[in-house]
């Protein structure tokens, strides 16, 4: 259990619940817990089934079959990979679920996982839980920001069962090239572990750029699998919905795990997930261009103040490098006391981390605006 402590986050909430609770005014940038509503139709088919008393009884844990038939047309349309509907998806109670359990379903103790530094928390956790030991794949800037495969060891790479990758990426916001997931499917094919890529951000993409499947790579179904989540995508992150795909043998295996531990998703959040997936999608182009205006308004906005930040392409967050010359958590402290803008410091993700700051894009424009205006008259005064 004590590897599971995010002190970091917990200090950090710490500060800023004592900042509102003072009565001052708080800008929190620091969860990526998106802060618009569903679009009317998702929440209308989730009232419907709601009020429809005979739904409220078990589900299936693989997910209805209508539920299963619309993801595979949702993979298909958006990123030209064939899904066969009951053997390669898995429905999941959020993509948290999924990375929870799948190294409790892959890895035997003492067994290597693969895990990107800085990383979202679950990825270390998951295979913690599990036993694993944990090998960190350092993301670099001058790597942009992707694992250097040449650097693991023979040694590790014969021990690894499980690669964990993530791009769109939380919390660097980078995004990898095709070329990047072949060499990862060859690696994995010549090694035999499993690669599970956490695609949650797939649709939160700016300047007209379409991240790639790790699924439509060659091979990839051979050795992968891809998560996926609605939270992000389509706001409903309290509705907990996402789901697994690829590898029919991990799919099966993820469903044998969580069927003794769960049951199916709720019924009217399934009808929820399935009015999201196959209704029109123009909340989805909505919602990026508003998160586009959002990392305008903040990457512009803090320039002129001095702060140069890189315009992501995708994801809900900015990677931002440090100003002063401070640690990410003293900085972050700071931050907060001096402007009342609440971050995540980098180190909160992993050693790698350490020199950022995460910043959540999830105040609308005219706070983003005010949170600029800020940190200049916080600079300056330094
Ligand atoms: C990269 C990444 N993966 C997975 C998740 C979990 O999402 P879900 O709500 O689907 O469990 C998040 C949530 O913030 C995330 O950022």
């Amino acid at each position: 259990m004590n590897g599971l402590m995010s002190a970091i986050f917990t200090q950090m909430d710490d500060l800023r619940q004592a900042r509102v609770s003072e009565g001052k005014d708080v800008i929190t940038l620091s969860i990526g817990s998106p802060d618009m509503p569903p679009a009317k139709h998702i929440m209308r088919a989730l009232t419907e089934a709601v009020n429809d008393a005979e739904r409220y009884g078990y589900t299936l844990s693989k997910g209805n079959a209508d539920l299963l038939d619309v993801i595979a047309s949702w993979y298909r349309h958006k990123f030209n990979v064939c899904l066969d509907a009951r053997n390669e998806i898995h429905s999941l109670m959020g993509s948290q679920d999924g990375l929870a359990h799948l190294s409790l379903c892959l890895v035997n103790p003492g067994d290597v996982v693969l895990v990107p530094d800085p990383g979202y928390p679950i990825y270390t956790a998951g295979p913690l839980i599990a036993g694993a030991e944990i090998h960190y794949m350092p993301l670099r800037p001058g790597n942009h920001y992707l694992p250097d495969l040449g650097a693991i060891s023979e040694d590790v790479l014969r021990r690894t069962k499980l690669m964990i990758l993530n791009y769109p990426n939380n919390p660097l916001a980078a995004i990898a090239p095709k070329e990047f997931f072949t060499q990862v499917v060859d690696l994995a094919q010549r090694y035999s572990f499993v690669v599970c890529h956490d695609f949650a951000y797939s649709e939160l993409v700016f300047d007209g750029y379409r991240p790639d499947s790790f699924l439509s790579v060659p091979g990839a179904k051979e050795i992968g699998i891809e998560l996926h989540s609605l939270s992000k995508t389509y706001n409903m992150a309290g509705c907990r919905i996402g789901f697994a795909v690829g590898n029919a043998r991990v799919i099966e295996l993820l469903g044998r795990l969580k069927s003794n531990i769960d049951y199916g998703v709720f019924y009217p959040v399934q009808q929820a997930a399935i009015a999201a997936l196959s209704g029109s999608q123009q909340c989805v182009k909505d919602l990026a261009a508003m998160y586009q205006r959002r990392r305008d308004v903040l990457v512009d906005g803090l320039e002129r103040t001095g702060w140069n930040i890189p315009k992501p392409k995708a994801s809900m967050f900015l990677w931002a490098p440090v100003p002063t010359r401070q640690t990410s958590l003293a900085f972050t402290v700071d931050l907060l006391q001096n402007t009342g803008i609440a971050v995540i410091p980098g180190i909160a993700f992993g050693a790698c981390g350490e020199g950022f700051v995460r910043i959540a894009l999830v105040q609308p424009e005219d706070r983003l605006a005010e949170g600029v205006n800020r940190v200049a008259n916080w600079l300056e005064k330094l």
